[in-house]
């Protein structure tokens, strides 16, 4: 894997901001927000008048920087319009070296992606860029996408994550609700997006890649961002978009282990090396504590390391080997 691709699967996306492109006061404010990526958008939240105009906004803000160590990404409009080639030519032209990723919506094939990887490549090589180092961001937000979710995560070493659109999607399988994220009144059993969270979440990680859940619409209400965000982040999901900045910190504590989670998978990581080796008996299976602990157990909770780690957690419990 080159080092452009290792580098960004490390990214964090707990927390997705969009901001509409077309706004520099509230992109100004993003950047002293703490959500793990920003993202401007030319697309939804952008109304067309503005999006010539918008692309120019963006591309100054993204040169100015002050972003830290967020992952800037821009989203495009999707390739059913005219004017998804112009928002990638003048943003990637413009701010490319300053940007880490374009986020296309509505995508409905692979071909999609692979024209997006090849115009990012012809712009990456006139520019003199990095070729390779931006990376892809893919919207599921239609039956269509869902269906060809599998050759979407696969048709470029540019992806990084599949993202959940529940806005378009409840829209294009004629949900019977306008409450983006709620269940759907009459259906009393079970989740309704169950199926299509799991679907993005399978390719997604069976093509190495983040999977990330789209927005909650009622912004006041924080409870039920965290309920609906509690779902997602159970099932393994890496993060969520957030339309507020009063979204921000129940996004980061969703999706980042809680701190109990974190230690003990840190101290099954230290006490399944040391029974593995010369000096603990080279076991293959050892209890830690109550609980029998073999290489399946070491992997999920790498899992959980990777993610408190890159949230920032410190371990404040450390296992030690038992005397003899
Ligand atoms: C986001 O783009 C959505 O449609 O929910
Ligand atoms: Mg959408």
């Amino acid at each position: 894997m080159s080092e452009a691709i290792s580098a960004r699967r490390l990214r964090p996306r707990r927390s997705c901001l969009a901001v509409p492109g077309s706004n520099p006061k509230m992109i100004d404010k993003a950047k002293g927000l703490p959500a793990d990526q920003v993202f401007l958008d030319l697309e939804d939240a952008c109304a067309p008048l503005a999006k010539p105009g918008a692309r120019k906004t963006i591309v100054a803000a993204l040169n100015a920087g002050g972003w830290g160590d967020k992952t800037r990404v821009v989203r495009v409009n999707d390739l059913s319009t005219e004017w998804t080639y112009r928002d990638v030519v003048e943003v990637v032209e413009g701010a490319g070296a300053d940007l880490d990723c374009i986020m296309l919506p509505k995508v409905q094939r692979a071909d999609q992606v692979a024209w997006l990887d090849m115009t990012l490549t012809q712009i990456e090589k006139t520019m003199g860029y990095l070729v390779g180092r931006i990376g892809i961001e893919a919207q599921i937000e239609a039956a269509k996408g869902l269906i060809e979710v599998d050759a979407i995560a696969a048709a470029s070493p540019r992806m990084e994550t599949i993202v959940f659109g529940p806005a378009d999607f409840m829209a294009s399988i004629n949900m019977k609700t306008l409450v983006v994220g709620e269940q759907p009144p009459g259906y009393d059993t079970g989740d309704a997006y169950h199926y299509i969270l799991m679907r993005i979440l399978m390719a997604a990680r069976a093509n190495d890649l983040q999977a990330i859940d789209g927005p909650y619409l009622q912004i006041k209400d924080v409870d039920g961002f965290r309920r609906i965000a509690d779902r997602s982040a159970a099932l393994g999901y890496d993060g969520k978009w957030v339309l507020h900045p009063g979204q921000i910190d129940a996004a980061n504590q969703t999706y980042s282990p809680s701190q109990d989670d974190y230690d003990h998978a840190e101290n099954i990581i230290d006490a399944y090396q040391w029974y593995t080796s010369e000096a603990g008996g080279r076991r293959g299976a050892a209890m830690l504590g109550d609980e029998m602990i073999d290489e399946a157990s070491r992997k999920m909770a790498r899992v959980v390391v990777g993610k408190g780690r890159a949230a920032g957690l410190v371990r404040t419990d450390k296992w030690t080997p038992p005397e003899d």
